[in-house]
């Protein structure tokens, strides 16, 4: 059997209970709001997380590379939202799965992109099925639910013989709330506003099956989903300080963390150097302009315990700088001896994952398994 003992550093822990009770949790909750769940996969990129969230009663999933959509559609996988806005280059990659018998979903939220895939699509006689992408808090991308543009990208699709699968919007800007009421304000802000362009679609006489919202503190803070079918998030899976920050999981939810060994000391300046630099953390510094500032990372014993005292201040490529908080003068080195292995919990998991080829999933018994991950476009 493999423990964490046997393992080099460092190395992506997943901790496959507390995983488990996260995708239960999420599942749990579309359960009550009685819409149907698509989670965003980007966050792990990894076969056997994605096929505990679809045993637990996901529905088809999110991609944010057609590459990821590719590998998850061999693993199986059909019904796959690409939620990125189309580049026209690569509508010959989306038409190629899809003829290959995956329902691709492909997203727009502009009148170009439109006309470009509208002309594509009738080029290679293919009804891709597109849903727009609306914008539901200046975030980021998106079309205004209230604009022109939203009936034009409609009536360019939908005239060119393209399949208008619905709207889709991400409520991104739920990242900077921290306090419940935020939340749900923002929740329901992407809710209503999602549902109102879907509305006025089929008031103009066009299709809009699908309603689909979401990320992780909007899914969790949202009290109903009337008009929307489906959401997506994503991060909940493994959870991350910054959404502990946000305040929808606890530190002791977070199922993704980075072993490190300590590997030298600065004494005189209190700090410990660990084999966790950016190169494993990732740079990621999220909790930076959050309440609570974790710096690379909340630094934890082998077995997974916070230590108070101590933060993962600064990180070069390969080194990590554990330095002692103020207020605490205990002997470093004597504290963490060369050697002492260490668990650090991520700002980002996605950003974290991202790091790794591949995950050392901690079964309940303490046996490791590789879970590979997939990555690059
Ligand atoms: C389009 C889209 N949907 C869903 C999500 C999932 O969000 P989260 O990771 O907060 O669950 C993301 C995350 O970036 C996204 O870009």
């Amino acid at each position: 059997m493999t423990t964490i003992a046997a393992l080099d550093t460092p190395a992506a822990l997943v901790d496959v209970g507390r995983m488990q009770d996260n995708i239960a949790r999420m599942q749990a909750r579309m359960n009550e709001l009685g819409v149907r769940f698509r989670p965003h996969v980007k966050t792990s990129k990894c076969l056997p997380v994605v096929q505990a969230q679809m045993a637990a009663g996901a529905q088809g999933i999110t991609v944010s590379t057609l590459k990821e959509a590719g590998q998850f559609f061999d693993a199986g996988i059909r019904d796959i939202l690409y939620a990125v806005s189309m580049a026209p280059a690569r509508l010959p990659q989306a038409l190629a799965l899809r003829r290959r018998g995956c329902e691709l979903k492909i997203i727009t939220d502009s009148v170009g992109a439109a006309e470009a895939i509208a002309s594509f699509g009738q080029a290679q006689g293919e009804g891709l099925e597109v849903w727009i992408e609306i914008d539901a808090d200046g975030h980021r991308s998106g079309i205004p639910p209230e604009g022109e543009a939203l009936l034009a990208v409609g009536r360019i699709l939908h005239g060119a013989g393209m399949r208008l699968g619905g709207v889709m919007a991400h409520a991104g800007s739920s990242y900077d709330c921290s306090d419940p009421e935020a939340l749900q304000r923002v929740a329901e802000q992407e809710r209503r506003l999602t549902v109102q362009a879907a509305e006025r679609l089929r008031a103009a006489g066009l299709p809009c099956p699908a309603v689909s919202v979401g990320s992780t503190p909007t899914a969790l803070a949202a009290t109903h989903l009337e008009g929307v079918t489906e959401v997506r998030a994503g991060v909940y899976v493994f959870f991350d300080l910054v959404m502990h920050n946000v305040g929808v999981c606890k530190v002791e939810d977070i199922a993704l963390s980075v072993l490190t060994t300590v590997i030298g000391h600065q004494e005189e300046k209190g700090w410990a150097i660990v084999d966790a630099g950016w190169m494993a953390m990732s740079r990621d510094r999220g909790t930076q302009k959050q309440q609570r500032d974790f710096g690379y990372g909340l630094v934890c014993t082998e077995s997974g315990e916070p230590i108070a005292g101590y933060v993962l201040g600064s990180a070069n490529q390969e080194h990590g700088i554990l330095h002692r908080a103020d207020g605490v003068d205990d002997d470093i080195a004597r504290r963490f001896p060369i050697g002492t292995r260490l668990r650090i919990l991520p700002n980002h998991a996605c950003a974290t994952g991202a790091q790794h080829p591949v995950y050392q999933a901690v079964g309940a018994d303490g046996e490791i398994e590789a879970w590979p991950r997939f990555y690059g476009w």
